[in-house]
Formats: structure tokens, C-alpha cells, sequence
């Protein structure tokens, strides 16, 4: 069965961008057809500025609402990162297959990088070395395919490098695993900046649709959302950023096809009106399960507990045959190897 994997961070409230871009596609089709995992990367977290009270609280936030999303832990594997120690484990021995050259011209780190040296902060090594860490993510686990937003294309990428590259020099440990991407809404972008992506941890919040927004302020957001000069509706993401991003959200929460949808609108104003009503409905089924999730903590904490535990069985045979790989000696479980040793010095 084909095995997937893939994971959210909570760096901020989740948004219809990861909504569409990924997590209703893990729910609706990938937890049915292979054998998913699916994991709040809370490690991922601290390559940022962060308050840990906060991750803390983002972290219970986001599983909460991944199950509200429909992702059922009969069907698939819900854990939470750091529970996992594999991982870390992992990438410890990945950055010695990664070269500096290679994270260096990872986008996000030359993009996250400038706009932190901007703001005249550091940028902490964990930034760096991120995309390592995620390679172990996805290796740990046998993954073949790994459903993400469009932005996560080179992270896998690399992922693939390092597989390959490990499992030339060292011997074939790991699965090389490929992205898998939704047919529309990959990269749902910022209604107040239709050049950006939607991106949960952006600082203005009027351009980025909140999956716990109530359906007053997606209205007013969408409503508010720039479009551009021009006034007929057509699909045209180069031209007409503004107006394709909505035909898109559109096409993503009622099933439809962003090229034809453009032809049906005469007006802006109605594009935007039903895509707000579209987007309300798609959210409606998910805020009204949170809320009952919410009210059910110990549920949370024991899917959580159950996962953590089903995904550590999973990877730790993976991960130790990488550290046998790469030369490292195994434990021995032989009681008189200790002796032994001292007496060879
Ligand atoms: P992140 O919020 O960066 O942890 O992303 C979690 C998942 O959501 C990843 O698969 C991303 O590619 C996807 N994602 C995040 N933002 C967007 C967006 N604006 N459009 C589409 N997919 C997105
Ligand atoms: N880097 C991803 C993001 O920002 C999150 C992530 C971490 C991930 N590890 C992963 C996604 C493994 C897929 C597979 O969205």
C-alpha cells in the first residue's frame, strides 16, 4: 500500500490556504487510499521566533482542527513531532548527506533569512537545517508520496536527494518519495496581495481566511479582497492575479474549474459574493466539529498518545537501519560485551 506523509506547522492559526492546498486532500482522498500519516510538526516551530506557551497551545490547535477536518485516526496516523524521537534522530545523520551549498539555496531559507536580517533579528541555524529535518520527516517513514501546497516543492525535493544520495553511498535504506499536489487551489494566495502567498504567519491578517474566522469576517474579508484593474472576469493568474486566486478558491470549495467558472461572472462584485458564501460552507462542518473536539480534550490528547506510539513502531526500524548504514555501531544487548571491550584497551 502506497504510504504518505505529510505535516502542518504550527507557527500560527491555520488558514483556507492549508486548508485547500492540503489537509481536505489528506482527508478526502489520502487517508482512504494508503496508509497516511499525517503530523503537527511542532519542531519545525522553533526555527522561528517563538513563544513556547504559544506553540504549545498552536500545537493542540491544529491536531484539534485536523481531526475537525476529517482526518480519522481508524483510517490514518495523527501524532505530534516531538513525541517522536526518531526524527531528530534521523536528521542528525541526514546533514551528514547534506551539503551547507544545498540549504543555502533553499527559497523559503534565502526568503525567511532577509526579511529576519531586515527586521535586524538573527536567523536561527534550526532555519537552515529545517528542510533536513523535514527530509527525516518524510524518510522515517517508507513515504512514497507526500501531499503539500505548492510551496513545499523543492523541500521534497531535496528529500529525494538525499535519499538517492544516501542510498548510493551507504546502501538502499530509504523509499525516494515524490509531491503530490491538489488539481486546483496548490497555492491560494494573500487576498490583500495576490502576488504573495496566504501564509498563516504573515503579520497583516485582512488578506488570510483563518479556518476558526467566523463567517462575518471571511465575508468582509473576501468582499475586501483587491482585485485588479480591468472589469470582466476571466482566468488569468499572470494578468490577473486578484481575480484567479478567487476563481480558484471558488473552484476548490464547489468542485468547479477556475477557467470556466471566469466565464459565468459578469461583475467582480458577484465573483466575490459567492466566493465568500462558498467559502463560509466549506469552513461551516469544520469550525462545528472543533468546537465539539474542543469541548473533548482528553479525545485529542488520546488520538495524539495512540499515534505517537503507532508512528514511533513505524519509523525506529527505518532509522536504525540508516544508523547500521552509515557506520554507526549497534548497542549491544550482549551482557558480557562489556567486559570484553575493557579488557581489548
Ligand atoms: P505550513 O503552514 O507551512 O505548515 O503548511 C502546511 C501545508 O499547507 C503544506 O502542505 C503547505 O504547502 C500548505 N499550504 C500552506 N499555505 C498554503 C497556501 N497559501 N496555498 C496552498 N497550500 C498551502
Ligand atoms: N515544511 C512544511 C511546511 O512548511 C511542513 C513540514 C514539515 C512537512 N515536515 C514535513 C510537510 C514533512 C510534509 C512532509 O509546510
Amino acid at each position: 500500500m502506497t504510504r504518505v506523509f505529510s505535516g502542518v506547522k504550527p507557527t500560527g492559526h491555520l488558514t483556507l490556504g492549508n486548508y485547500l492546498g492540503a489537509i481536505r486532500q489528506w482527508a478526502a482522498v489520502d487517508q482512504h487510499r494508503s496508509d497516511a500519516l499525517f503530523c503537527v510538526v511542532d519542531l519545525h516551530a522553533l526555527t522561528v521566533d517563538h513563544d513556547p506557551a504559544r506553540v504549545r497551545r498552536l500545537s493542540r490547535q491544529a491536531a484539534t482542527l485536523l481531526l475537525a477536518a476529517g482526518l480519522d485516526p481508524q483510517l490514518c496516523t495523527l501524532f505530534v513531532q516531538s513525541h517522536v524521537d526518531e526524527h531528530a534522530r534521523l536528521s542528525y545523520v541526514l546533514e551528514c548527506v547534506a551539503t551547507d551549498g544545498e540549504m543555502r539555496r533553499m527559497i523559503q531559507y534565502k526568503e525567511k533569512a532577509a526579511r529576519e536580517r531586515e527586521r535586524g533579528g538573527s536567523v536561527r541555524l534550526s532555519l537552515l537545517t529545517y528542510p533536513v529535518l523535514m527530509a527525516a520527516d518524510i524518510l522515517a517513514y517508507g513515504t512514497d508520496e507526500v501531499p503539500v501546497g505548492d510551496d513545499q516543492t523543492q523541500h521534497v525535493e531535496l528529500a529525494r536527494d538525499l535519499a538517492v544520495r544516501f542510498n548510493q553511498r551507504y546502501g538502499h535504506t530509504f523509499v525516494v518519495p515524490k509531491a503530490t499536489r491538489p488539481p486546483v487551489a496548490s497555492r491560494v494566495m494573500n487576498l490583500q496581495d495576490p502576488m504573495s502567498k496566504m501564509g498563516k504567519s504573515d503579520d497583516s491578517g485582512s488578506g488570510i481566511v483563518y479556518l476558526l474566522d467566523e463567517p462575518d469576517v471571511v465575508r468582509k474579508k473576501v468582499m475586501r479582497a483587491v482585485t485588479d484593474s480591468g472589469r470582466d472576469v476571466v482566468y488569468d493568474p499572470e494578468g490577473r492575479p486578484g481575480v484567479a486566486n478567487l476563481l480558484e478558491i471558488l473552484a476548490a470549495c464547489t468542485g468547479g474549474n477556475p477557467g470556466a467558472l471566469g466565464g459565468v461572472y459578469e461583475s467582480y462584485g458577484a465573483l466575490k459574493k459567492d466566493t465568500a458564501d462558498a467559502v463560509v460552507e466549506v469552513l461551516k462542518p469544520v469550525q462545528a466539529r472543533h468546537k465539539e473536539l474542543c469541548a473533548d480534550p482528553v479525545y485529542v490528547e488520546g488520538v495524539l498518545r495512540d499515534g505517537a506510539e503507532k508512528a514511533r513502531a513505524m519509523a525506529r526500524p527505518t532509522v536504525d537501519a540508516a544508523y547500521r548504514a552509515i557506520g554507526l555501531l549497534e548497542p549491544s544487548s550482549d551482557p558480557v560485551a562489556e567486559p570484553v571491550l575493557n579488557a581489548a584497551r
